[in-house]
């Protein structure tokens, strides 16, 4: 779904019923967030499709895990641990990746962190605001400026960021998270444009609810209807092979509409949601072991 201004090539591709192999097959893909949820199952999914797969995060030993079960499927991966808020060490990733591996054909902005927590509890945390920025938008803006120079050398990229449909929604309690993520997306809309004419592309994801670890503190999610982290990475994988501008859901295309037509009205919706829905005991610090995830 939303699938939109997909390249003419996909669209052959998609009316010759998706035969032959995938455009992915012997390219190299970089996926950040490849430990774990949506990174690590995009990362199984676009090996099985012959790509090279390079495996970013900060636990070397779940991307040393990641990395053997590709292997042992018969894939091709390679891994690196970055914290991707440090830019130094982005750089210092970016000059190992390019001499080890050569061009990355291929990113995945997968790697971030979300936060929500109302404004009433949030006075005293501006270092929310900077870490969502740090991993979000200032991180994947790093690492996607290091590596396009070679993209574009070769006549050739694409670069699929997971954002979220809160670009669209604008959901209360979520202002941290949702703006970092709306940074990224607007950023990527604009870099696309200056590299269009070099064969680089940008998809921006603007997914709802996935079950993964990264929801598990907030029990405002608890029975709410989510796709499978499996489920996620093939809609990711589908966007990699056939690069729209944008991939998004119905709710999001909804919410983005009122927020453009009734703004007053989305406004009012919103602030009774905020009303009805509490923040979660991990926002409040009520569970201080999982606070820092919040
Ligand atoms: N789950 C959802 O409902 C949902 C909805 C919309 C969008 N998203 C987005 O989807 C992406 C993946 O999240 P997920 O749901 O799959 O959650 P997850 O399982 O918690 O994955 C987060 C990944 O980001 C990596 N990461 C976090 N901080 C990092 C850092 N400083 N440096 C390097 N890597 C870092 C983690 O690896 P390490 O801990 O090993 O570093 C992990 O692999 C995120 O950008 C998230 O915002 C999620």
């Amino acid at each position: 779904m939303g699938l939109l201004w997909v390249t003419p090539r996909a669209r052959l591709r998609r009316l010759a019923g998706r035969g032959g192999p995938s455009p992915l097959a012997g390219r190299t893909v970089l996926v950040t967030g490849a430990s774990s949820g949506i990174g690590e199952a995009t990362a199984l999914l676009v090996a099985a499709r012959g790509a090279h797969v390079v495996l970013v995060a900060r636990r070397a030993d779940e991307l040393a895990r990641v990395r053997a079960s590709i292997e042992a499927a018969g894939g091709r991966a390679s891994s690196y641990t970055c914290d991707l808020t440090d830019l130094d060490a982005i750089d210092a990733l970016v000059e190992r990746v390019l001499a080890d591996v050569g061009t990355v054909d291929y990113l995945v902005n997968n790697a971030g962190r979300s936060i929500r927590r109302s404004l009433d509890l949030s006075y005293d945390r501006f270092h929310d605001f900077e870490r969502t920025m740090a991993i979000n938008y200032f991180g994947p803006l790093r690492l996607t400026m290091g590596l396009l120079p070679a993209m574009r050398a070769q006549g050739f990229g694409h670069v699929v960021n997971i954002v979220t449909w809160g670009v669209q929604m604008k959901a209360p309690k979520f202002a941290a998270y949702i703006a970092s993520k709306t940074a990224l997306d607007t950023w990527s809309r604009i870099a696309g444009r200056e590299t269009y004419d070099d064969g680089v592309t940008f998809t921006n994801m603007r997914f709802s609810l996935v079950a993964t670890a990264m929801v598990v503190p907030t029990d405002a999610y608890d029975n709410r209807t989510s796709m499978s982290a499996e489920q996620a990475a093939a809609k990711v994988v589908r966007a990699l092979e056939d690069r729209p501008v944008t991939w998004d859901t119905v709710p999001g295309r909804i919410g983005g509409v009122v927020n453009v037509v009734a703004p007053r009205l989305s406004d009012a919706l919103m602030a009774r949601f905020h009303r009805s829905v509490p923040d979660s005991a991990a926002a409040r610090g009520a569970t201080p072991e999982v606070s820092e995830q919040q």
